[in-house]
């Protein structure tokens, strides 16, 4: 479906989706000069008003909130619903004032407390919806399934508790589905991997089950798993996830069983994590497969054997984490890599490699390897590849490095959401989700400054991040910042 950075073509839909938000909410630039009055509405009388339903949701929300200190809600006061703060309409029919429906919620970092309730499901237009980093707590309400063009829904950074929101496998259009930082249990349904979702963040829950053997299923460009309580062993049918996957983060968790060699399948994938599990046996040999990797972190499992060239080679990498398991040797390779020109940060530490320091203590390496452990006393374990490979052809296979999607600047920390400057937008990415309506495409300026959130101020940067921890996840900026388990400002409840 998309290639490189699906995620980012999303994000890029969804700026467009913004600033045609922003405009169509900006009064004066209704090209009718004009927003139809209550009573004209009821006078039109018509037998579905979009207006009158999403007045009688937000009030029925607004009811539902018992804590709202920064005085979002105020504004919820008459039938305008179209000038609440947090709530973003959509004009249908550019000739037709009467045509407009709330078509975005925002009240990301709003310190709301409260519950959602089951009159949300009126708002049948709603495209995005985003509630992260407040205080809400129970869990979705079962008449999301009636928000029938809903593609973006974050309400991560809560305090939503229970089993996994199955309603959320009965919209359609979601392609964005973020409920990472809450408090869900219990086990992952199948079918959240049959369904056409894009970016999926689970990580910060209490999810506590294999993953299902499905996962292959899941077009997903990022899947985020991390910190949850996830047994079983990685599903082979990753494989089958090579023409989407970009990053794939499974950090602690209780994976065991071996790293399945199908994993050198996904060619497509610039980050792989799957640190801090239980994962035995040694590296597969098809790491060479991983064409686009950049980042790499194995570290904290229990695996052995040698660090090979296979991997070491990939022209991309930057950052690979083996520490805190049993390896015994490296390859010569590996090691050149930490130096210019490639300064690839290669971190070998805690684990059983003869001859090099920071490494665990003998007695726990022998105890654990027996034989395969060879004396601590003997030089560096390197083994050659026949011949030792001449350093710098090594490492940039003609052509260079081509990596068109990957050039982030510095780390913007925030969560999808300043873009570098747009990468040959992929147009690839056929939106499914976004109705028809949302088709003007917006000024480009909109979206040009990389760091955003002063621009399209209204909505604050979509996919913005629960918490930003300034961790090294945060070095691919748009997705990965949320999941890392330790720096992490819990939301604003009491
Ligand atoms: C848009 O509104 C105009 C004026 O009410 C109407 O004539 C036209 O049919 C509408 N277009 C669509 C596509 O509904
Ligand atoms: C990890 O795997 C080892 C070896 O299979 C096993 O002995 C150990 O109990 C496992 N630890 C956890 C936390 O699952
Ligand atoms: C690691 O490499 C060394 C040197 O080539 C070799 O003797 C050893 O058998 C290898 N270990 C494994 C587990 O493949
Ligand atoms: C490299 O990766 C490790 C673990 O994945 C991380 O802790 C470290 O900060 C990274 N280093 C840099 C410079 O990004
Ligand atoms: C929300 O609450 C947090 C923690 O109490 C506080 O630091 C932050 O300033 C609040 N945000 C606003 C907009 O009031």
């Amino acid at each position: 479906m998309r290639g490189h950075g699906g995620a980012r073509c999303v994000y890029l839909l969804v700026l467009v989706l913004i600033a045609t938000l922003v405009r169509a909410s900006s009064h004066e630039s209704n090209e009718h000069g004009y927003r139809p009055k209550w009573e004209e509405f009821e006078n039109k009388q018509q037998t579905y008003d979009p207006m009158s339903s999403a007045y009688a949701a937000l009030q029925a929300w607004k009811m539902a909130i018992t804590n709202d200190p920064t005085g979002i809600t105020e504004t919820w006061v008459g039938y305008d619903v179209c000038s609440y703060k947090g709530v973003f309409c959509e004009q249908l029919n550019d000739s037709d004032p009467w045509s407009k429906v709330v078509a975005g919620i925002d009240v990301n970092h709003g310190n709301l407390s409260g519950t959602l309730v089951e009159e949300l499901g009126y708002l049948k237009d709603l495209a995005l919806f985003h509630i992260n980093t407040n205080c809400f707590t129970g869990s979705l309400p079962q008449s999301f399934k009636f928000l029938t063009k809903l593609f973006e829904l974050d309400v991560s950074n809560n305090r939503f508790y229970g089993y996994f929101p199955y309603v959320t496998l009965e919209m359609p259009s979601l392609i964005y589905l973020d409920i990472r930082f809450n408090r869900f249990y219990g086990p992952l349904p199948p079918q959240l991997f049959d369904k056409h979702l894009d970016a999926l963040f689970l990580n910060n829950n209490e999810f506590d089950c294999q993953i299902p053997n499905n996962l292959g299923n899941s077009p997903v460009s990022v899947v985020v798993l991390a910190n949850n309580k996830l047994n079983g062993e990685l599903p082979r049918s990753i494989s089958k996830m090579s023409k989407t996957l970009n990053e794939i983060v499974v950090l602690n968790n209780d994976i065991n069983g071996i790293l399945p060699p199908e994993v050198g399948q996904l060619d497509q994938v610039v980050l792989f994590d799957v640190s801090t599990n239980n994962l035995t046996g040694t590296l597969p040999e098809t790491l060479q497969g991983l064409q686009s990797l950049e980042i790499f972190n194995v570290g904290d499992n229990q695996l052995r054997g040698n660090i090979s060239q296979n991997i070491c080679s990939l022209s991309h990498v930057t950052n690979l984490t083996f520490r805190d398991n049993y390896f015994t040797g490296e390859d010569r390779l590996c090691f050149e890599i930490t130096y210019p020109p490639r300064d690839v940060i290669v971190d070998v530490s805690g684990n059983c490699i003869a001859g090099l320091g920071d490494q665990k203590p003998p007695s726990v390496c022998s105890a654990f390897l027996g034989s395969e452990f060879v004396s601590p006393a003997s030089p560096p374990v390197y083994y050659y590849p026949s011949p030792p490979p001449p350093s710098p052809v090594y490492y940039y296979p003609s052509p260079p490095p081509p990596s068109p999607v990957y050039y982030y600047p510095s780390p913007p920390p925030p969560v999808y959401s300043p873009p570098p400057p747009p990468p040959p937008p992929p147009p690839v990415y056929s939106p499914p989700p976004p109705p028809t309506i949302y088709s003007p495409p917006p000024p480009p300026p909109v979206y040009s400054p990389p760091p955003p959130p002063p621009v399209y101020s209204p909505p604050p940067p979509v996919y913005s991040p629960p918490p930003p921890p300034p961790d090294y996840y945060s070095y691919p900026p748009p997705t990965y910042t949320g999941y890392h388990s330790t720096p992490h400002s819990p939301p604003p409840c009491e």
